[in-house]
């Protein structure tokens, strides 16, 4: 009985203390959010007639939330730029700052999600993105990106296969051409997911800032180069082709979407990595030496022990790409000619039939399966 007595305590305060921090506590830190001014006066008062933010959807994406919600979008994608610290979302073009809570408080539906299979997608109101392209992506994902996993929504389509006013053609690889009408549902989430905007800075969060003024820089030493190159009288600088290649390639390391390698993310776009976690290829011999290895880490990835530049590595690199493993002979080419010449680097280009013999000569190889440095240094040739 004096058992039950205690449990029964003890189950209470756990209760208790629960509801104190994630309801209490939770009321109290964020209850009382309201819109507020980019920048706050010195007092810390908002200053007349400044913007407030964040705004209100508009009510025709308000209903859009509930189609989202009700279409299990939120199983793939969430709506949450991270901290800077607890990953690359800002790099990665995902926002301009991390999201906080005030971001969310006029949304009548708060659809955060906390699984990224897909993109985040708190921005996607800012990539860009067309409307036509939105309806042809909510119609059919792999009609744009043949690999894309995103789910396909027809029946938010009333579908035609001639040419009709109004409607909005999709051409595909493997269909002829067809023509699709958005019906209200699709009209609503397609204004849902246009009016997913983070695009103001708050006075708890402002912009981040990003190495755009470095990679600028690095852009301008390309095209003076190319200059130079077509330039009749310049007989030293780059060729034609191998400045193509080169800038190709940069765009390649620096892309974080289909088609992409990502490769800055953790490499970093000054090719030096990060300290005990991605090694740098900057002066790393694996970069400027051996291409047979060098093409064969950027088809299937790397794991395991490695030593660069002298320093100890233990990590894991999935096969490059987004999504992995699908990089082109020429795309691998670019990449790689690109970090043989940058950051004081300077090595051979590699060409697309290179990569192609490498890819040829390795082609039993199960998918994905990354390379260890051990295997690739015992290998003969
Ligand atoms: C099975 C997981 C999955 C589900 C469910 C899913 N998506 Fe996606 N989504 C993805 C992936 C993976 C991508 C990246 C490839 C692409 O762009 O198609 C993506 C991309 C997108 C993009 C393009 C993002 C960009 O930055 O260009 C949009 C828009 C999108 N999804 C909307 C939706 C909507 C709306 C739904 C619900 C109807 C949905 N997704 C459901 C996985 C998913
Ligand atoms: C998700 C993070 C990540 C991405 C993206 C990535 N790498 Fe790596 N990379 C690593 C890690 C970690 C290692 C070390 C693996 C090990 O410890 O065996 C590595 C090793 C390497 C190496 C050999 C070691 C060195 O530093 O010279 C090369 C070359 C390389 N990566 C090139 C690339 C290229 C090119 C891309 C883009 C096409 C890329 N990586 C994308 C994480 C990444």
């Amino acid at each position: 009985m004096n058992n039950l007595f205690k449990f029964t305590i003890y189950v209470f305060t756990a209760l208790g203390v629960a509801w104190l921090a994630f309801v209490v506590g939770a009321r109290e830190q964020y209850g009382d959010l309201s819109p507020t001014a980019e920048v706050l006066d010195e007092d810390g008062s908002i200053p007349q007639d400044a913007d407030l933010f964040p705004h209100s959807l508009p009510g025709i994406a308000e209903q859009g939330a509930k189609d989202y919600l009700a279409l299990g979008c939120m199983t793939c994608h969430t709506q949450q730029v991270r901290m800077v610290e607890a990953g690359f979302d800002v790099e990665r073009g995902w926002g301009k700052r991390p999201s906080v809570p005030r971001d969310y408080i006029l949304q009548e539906h708060v659809l955060i999600g906390n699984t990224r299979v897909g993109p985040d997608l708190a921005n996607l109101g800012l990539r860009g993105h067309t409307l036509e392209w939105l309806h042809q992506h909510l119609f059919e994902p792999q009609a744009l990106i043949p690999e894309s996993v995103c789910q396909p929504s027809p029946f938010l389509y009333e579908e035609s296969a001639e040419e009709t006013p109004g409607y909005i053609e999709i051409s595909s690889m493997e269909s002829a051409a067809r023509f699709i009408k958005p019906t209200p549902r699709a009209e609503r989430l397609v204004a849902y997911l246009q009016a997913l905007k983070q695009n103001y800075e708050l006075p708890e969060m402002a912009y981040v800032e990003t190495e755009d003024e470095l990679t600028d820089s690095m852009e301008l030493e390309i095209s003076s180069e190319t200059d130079s190159a077509n330039d009749e009288n310049a007989s030293s600088g780059a060729p034609t082709w191998l400045a193509e290649q080169i800038s190709s390639g940069k765009e390649i390391y620096m892309k974080a979407a289909p088609g992409g390698g990502l490769c800055f993310t953790c490499h970093q776009a000054n090719g030096q990595g990060l300290a005990g976690q991605f090694p740098p290829l900057a002066g790393s011999d694996w970069v400027l030496g051996d291409k047979e290895k060098l093409i064969k880490i950027s088809l299937y990835g790397l794991m395991g022990p490695i030593q660069v530049n002298g320093v100890d590595y233990n990590g894991v690199m999935v096969s490059p790409g987004i999504p992995p493993g699908s990089l082109t002979d020429q795309q691998v080419a670019d990449v790689l000619t690109y970090i043989r010449n940058d950051w004081g680097n300077s090595a051979t280009a590699v060409t697309p039939n290179e990569v192609a013999s490498v890819r040829a000569s390795i082609k039993d190889r199960a998918p994905m399966q990354m390379w260890t440095a051990a295997e690739l240094n015992d290998e003969q040739p």
